[in-house]
C-alpha cells in the first residue's frame, strides 16, 4: 500500500518535474508532430545539422517532411537551387573580370557548375522515383542517387582545384558551400539506405 503511493506520488512529481523541463517540453512537441521529429533526429546525425534541419523547417510541403526520402529531396534541391544561385553568380563575376587565367577559370566552373545542376536534377529525378514507386529506398535507386549527387560534387571539387591563384579563388566560398549541403543529401541517402553517414558499401 505504502509503496504504491510511492510510486503514484513519483510519478506525479516526474510528471511535475518533466513539464518544466525545456528538453522534455521539446519532446512532448516533437511527439506532437512527428514531421519537425523526423528532420531534427535525421539531420542530427549530418555534418550540418542546422542547415540540414533549417532547410528542412523552411519548406512549406509538409508531406516531404513524412519521409527520410521526403527530406533527402528538400535537401537535394536546396544543393540545386545553390548551383543556380552560383552560376548567376558566375556569370556576373564574368562580366567584370579582366585577368585572363581567372576568365578562364570561371568559364571553366561555368561548365561544371552546369553539369552539378544536370546532376541534382537527375538525382531528384531518382529521388522522385522513389518516392512514388519503391517506397522503401531498393539499391539499384540508392546506386543511382548516390552517383549523381557524388558526380556533382566532383564537379566543384574540379571547380576548386582549377584555381592557383595568388589570390584565393573567387569561388572558393560558394564551392565550399555547396559541397557542405551537397554532403548533406548523400549523409541522409546513406543514413537511409545502410544506417550510417558513410557511403555504403556492398556486404
Ligand atoms: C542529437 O544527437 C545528440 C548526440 O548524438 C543526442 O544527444 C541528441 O539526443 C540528438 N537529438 C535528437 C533530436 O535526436
Ligand atoms: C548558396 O550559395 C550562396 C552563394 O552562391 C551562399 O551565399 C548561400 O549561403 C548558399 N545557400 C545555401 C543554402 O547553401
Ligand atoms: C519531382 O517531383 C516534383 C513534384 O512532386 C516535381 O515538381 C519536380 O519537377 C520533380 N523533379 C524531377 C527532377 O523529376
Amino acid at each position: 500500500m505504502k509503496t504504491s503511493l510511492v510510486i503514484v506520488l513519483s510519478i506525479a512529481f516526474s510528471f511535475h518535474f518533466y513539464e518544466s523541463n525545456a528538453a522534455s517540453r521539446m519532446f512532448l512537441e516533437a511527439t506532437q508532430d512527428p514531421q519537425e521529429d523526423l528532420s531534427e533526429t535525421w539531420c542530427n546525425k549530418t555534418s550540418d545539422i542546422d542547415h540540414c534541419i533549417n532547410s528542412n523547417q523552411a519548406d512549406p510541403r509538409s508531406d516531404l517532411k513524412e519521409s527520410r526520402i521526403g527530406l533527402t529531396i528538400i535537401i537535394t534541391e536546396v544543393a540545386k537551387s545553390n548551383a543556380s544561385e552560383t552560376l548567376t553568380k558566375i556569370d556576373k563575376l564574368i562580366s567584370t573580370e579582366k585577368d585572363r587565367a581567372i576568365l578562364s577559370m570561371l568559364y571553366s566552373c561555368d561548365q561544371k557548375y552546369q553539369n552539378a545542376f544536370g546532376d541534382l536534377d537527375s538525382a531528384l529525378h531518382f529521388l522522385n522515383e522513389t518516392k512514388l514507386n519503391v517506397q522503401n529506398l531498393d539499391r539499384k535507386h540508392y546506386e543511382a542517387i548516390n552517383q549523381e549527387l557524388a558526380a556533382a560534387a566532383g564537379e566543384v571539387n574540379y571547380c576548386q582545384s582549377f584555381y592557383r591563384g595568388p589570390r584565393p579563388s573567387p569561388l572558393a566560398d560558394e564551392n565550399g558551400k555547396f559541397l557542405e549541403i551537397n554532403d548533406v543529401a548523400l549523409q541522409l541517402l546513406n543514413l537511409i539506405e545502410c544506417d550510417k553517414f558513410e557511403p555504403c558499401r556492398d556486404s
